[in-house]
C-alpha cells in the first residue's frame, strides 16, 4: 500500500510540472488581450534587453522578472509610453533613463504589456 501511494504522488507531481510549462504558454492573457507570445517578439524587436533582463538574459541592471507583481497592466503600459512620469513616480535613478516607446502600434503595445504583465515569477 505504502508503495502505491508513493507512486501516485510521483505521478501527480510529474503531471503538475509537465503541464505547467505548456499551459503557461497557451494561457490566454486576461481581459481578452492578445497572447503574450507576440509581446515577446515586440520585446526583442524594440531591444528592451539593452537595459532590461528576463530570465537572466539581457542587462542585469534592469530585471523585469516578476514585473507583473510590481505593476498593474496599466502601469506597465505607462512605463512604456511615458517612462519619464513613471520614473519620477517610482523615484528611479538608473541611467540612461528609459526612452518613451510612444509610437508603437496599439497591437504591439497591447501584446508587450500582456507579455510583461504575465511575468509574475521573480
Ligand atoms: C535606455 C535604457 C532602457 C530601455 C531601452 C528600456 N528601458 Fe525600461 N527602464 C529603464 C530604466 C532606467 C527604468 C527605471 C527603473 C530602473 O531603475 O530600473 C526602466 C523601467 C521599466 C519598467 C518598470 C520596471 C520596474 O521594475 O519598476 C518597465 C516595465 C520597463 N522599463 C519596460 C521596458 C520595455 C518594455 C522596454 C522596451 C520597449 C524598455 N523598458 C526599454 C531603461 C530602459
Amino acid at each position: 500500500m505504502m508503495r502505491l501511494k508513493q507512486v501516485g504522488g510521483f505521478l501527480i507531481v510529474a503531471l503538475i510540472t509537465g503541464g505547467g510549462g505548456a499551459s503557461a504558454q497557451a494561457a490566454p492573457a486576461p481581459g481578452g488581450a492578445p497572447a503574450a507570445d507576440k509581446g515577446a517578439v515586440v520585446y526583442v524587436a524594440q531591444k528592451c534587453s539593452l537595459c532590461h533582463s528576463l530570465d537572466g538574459k539581457g542587462n542585469a541592471k534592469g530585471p523585469l522578472d516578476g514585473v507583473g507583481l510590481k505593476w498593474s497592466a496599466d502601469e506597465i503600459r505607462q512605463w512604456i509610453v511615458t517612462p519619464a512620469e513613471m520614473g519620477a513616480k517610482a523615484q528611479a535613478t538608473r541611467k540612461p533613463a528609459m526612452k518613451a516607446f510612444a509610437s508603437l502600434p496599439k497591437e504591439d503595445l497591447d501584446a508587450l504589456v500582456a507579455f510583461l504583465h504575465a511575468k509574475k515569477k521573480k
